[in-house]
């Protein structure tokens, strides 16, 4: 494709002349982009695509992420990019994933995460009312923009204004969110994915508007192995829509003491307690993977609709225990016969003890929210550098190559 050629003609451009930077001046979107030197290649992204530039320069009250010439860089030597406007539309909606309703300054960004829309609506990568969302937070000094499988861009140069808004520079592309099944392969969640092969659920998920998922890990299952073993597809089926929220995407944020109502029918009680939060009994571990369809969290436990005791203690896998009482732990993580492990992992995805105090991230303060920020908010280490190469990729084109199935 013409990016090949045009984008590293532009970077070479950039590199060479001595641009001068009017930071005082509120052009209009095209001239900001031009006159700023971290920017030439998403503004010769744009002249490739004359109808999105102009539809984008239309519009007002936006803040718009510009990955910067690095990141589009990145994507463009990987060949990636070249294939993305070889797929009808996915330009169009990867930069409306960079696009959000209203001015969000950079002041907006606090500790605490926060989940705006973006003007992502095009079903065929993303089944989130009102538009799929990223997550915005601070940490320590640097505010991150949060995207699909987790990845992290750094927000590089805030506050640009422009006629309809305002720009902040990313040094990443925002990943669109994939469905439950590419992120789930991507997190090593093989035990999750045969339960919803066997249960036949898979494309339920995969093709399901406004969810929220607990995906309990491998090792939740293999605590848990001799209770299942036995257990009728009926059965199964009760306890995996029992981990499925219908029309209702809760981030962590809302993941306030409540009871909520499961797709299978029955009820889960939300309890956040000391930093952490429990699903019944099991452990939020690892919250806010960005599906397509909404949001998945993972849990320590595997849930069961026929045992539902609220929180039990803080002991790794004590929430498995009680839920299947009896049950035995196999060193045969169940329901992963034939199911791809992943070859490489995302640390971001993966789901670890020490991880659990650190990758929660604490519920607003308010509604229901015992306690607020505080806790683990400021810590980095649950929050892994962002995937690089390959598996940014996976997570950019879960949506293509979810497309080539129809
Ligand atoms: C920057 O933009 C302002 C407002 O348009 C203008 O008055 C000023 O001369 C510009 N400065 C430079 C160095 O271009
Ligand atoms: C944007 O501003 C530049 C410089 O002022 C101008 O030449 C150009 O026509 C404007 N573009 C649009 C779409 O208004
Ligand atoms: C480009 O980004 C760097 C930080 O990554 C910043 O220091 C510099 O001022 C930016 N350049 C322009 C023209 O905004
Ligand atoms: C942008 O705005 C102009 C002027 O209002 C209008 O003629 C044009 O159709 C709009 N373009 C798009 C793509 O919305
Ligand atoms: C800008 O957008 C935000 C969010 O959609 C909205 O609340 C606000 O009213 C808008 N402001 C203007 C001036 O249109
Ligand atoms: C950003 O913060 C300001 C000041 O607190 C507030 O008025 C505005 O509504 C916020 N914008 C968004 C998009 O949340
Ligand atoms: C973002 O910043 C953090 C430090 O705050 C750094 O470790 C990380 O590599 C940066 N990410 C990218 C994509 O540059
Ligand atoms: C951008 O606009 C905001 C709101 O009008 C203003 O507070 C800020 O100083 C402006 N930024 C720059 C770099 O001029
Ligand atoms: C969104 O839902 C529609 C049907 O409701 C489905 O055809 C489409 O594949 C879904 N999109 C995604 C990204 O899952
Ligand atoms: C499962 O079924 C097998 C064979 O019917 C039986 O031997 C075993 O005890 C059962 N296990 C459990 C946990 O009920
Ligand atoms: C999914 O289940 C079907 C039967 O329902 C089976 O034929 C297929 O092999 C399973 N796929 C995997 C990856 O296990
Ligand atoms: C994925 O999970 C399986 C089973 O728990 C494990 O054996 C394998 O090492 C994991 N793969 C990676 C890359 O962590």
């Amino acid at each position: 494709m013409q990016f090949k050629t045009l984008l590293p003609a532009a970077l070479a451009v950039a590199a060479v002349s001595a641009q001068s930077d009017n930071a005082t001046a509120a052009g209009n979107l095209t001239s900001v982009l031009s006159s700023n030197s971290n920017l030439t290649a998403l503004n010769t992204l744009l002249a490739s695509y004359p109808a999105i530039a102009e539809s984008l320069g239309n519009r007002t009250n936006i803040t718009l992420f510009a990955p910067s010439n690095t990141a589009l860089s990145t994507l463009n030597s990987s060949g990636l990019l070249a294939q993305a406007a070889s797929v009808d539309g996915l330009i169009q909606s990867l930069l409306s994933y960079h696009v959000l309703d209203g001015m969000f300054y950079a002041e907006n960004i606090t500790t605490t995460p926060q989940f705006p829309h973006t003007s992502l609506n095009s079903s065929t990568y993303s089944n989130v009312t009102g538009g799929q969302v990223v997550e915005c937070r601070l940490d320590g000094m640097t505010a991150e923009i949060i995207s699909g499988l987790k990845s992290v861009a750094n927000v590089t140069q805030a506050n640009v204004n422009f006629t309809g808004g305002v720009i902040h520079v990313v040094d990443n592309v925002l990943m669109i969110p994939s469905n439950v099944s590419t992120t789930a392969s991507a997190a090593n969640l093989t035990a999750f994915l045969g339960l919803l092969n066997a249960t036949a659920l898979t494309s339920t998920v995969d093709g399901a508007s406004d969810i929220t998922i607990f995906a309990p890990s491998n090792s939740a299952f293999q605590d848990v192995a001799s209770g299942l073993s036995n257990l009728t597809t009926a059965d199964l089926t009760n306890i995996t829509t029992y981990h499925v929220l219908n029309n209702s995407v809760l981030y962590s944020s809302m993941l306030s003491n409540s009871t909520v109502p499961t797709l299978g029918g029955g009820n889960l009680t939300i309890t956040y307690e000391n930093g952490t939060v429990f699903i019944n009994s099991a452990r939020v571990v690892n919250a806010d993977i960005l599906i397509s369809g909404g949001v998945m969290h993972v849990i320590d436990s595997v849930l069961n609709p026929n045992a539902t005791m609220a929180r039990a203690n803080d002991t790794e896998g004590a929430g498995a225990a009680t839920a299947f009482s009896g049950a035995s732990s196999e060193t045969a993580v169940p329901f992963t016969s034939g199911i791809a492990t992943a070859t490489t992992t995302i640390e971001a995805l993966v789901t670890s003890t020490t991880q659990v105090a650190v990758s929660y991230t604490p519920a607003a303060s308010g509604a229901g929210a015992a306690g607020g920020s505080g806790s683990g908010s400021s810590s980095s280490s649950g929050i892994a550098a962002a995937p690089t190469g390959a598996i940014g990729a996976a997570a950019l084109f879960g949506g293509a190559a979810f497309l080539a199935n129809f």
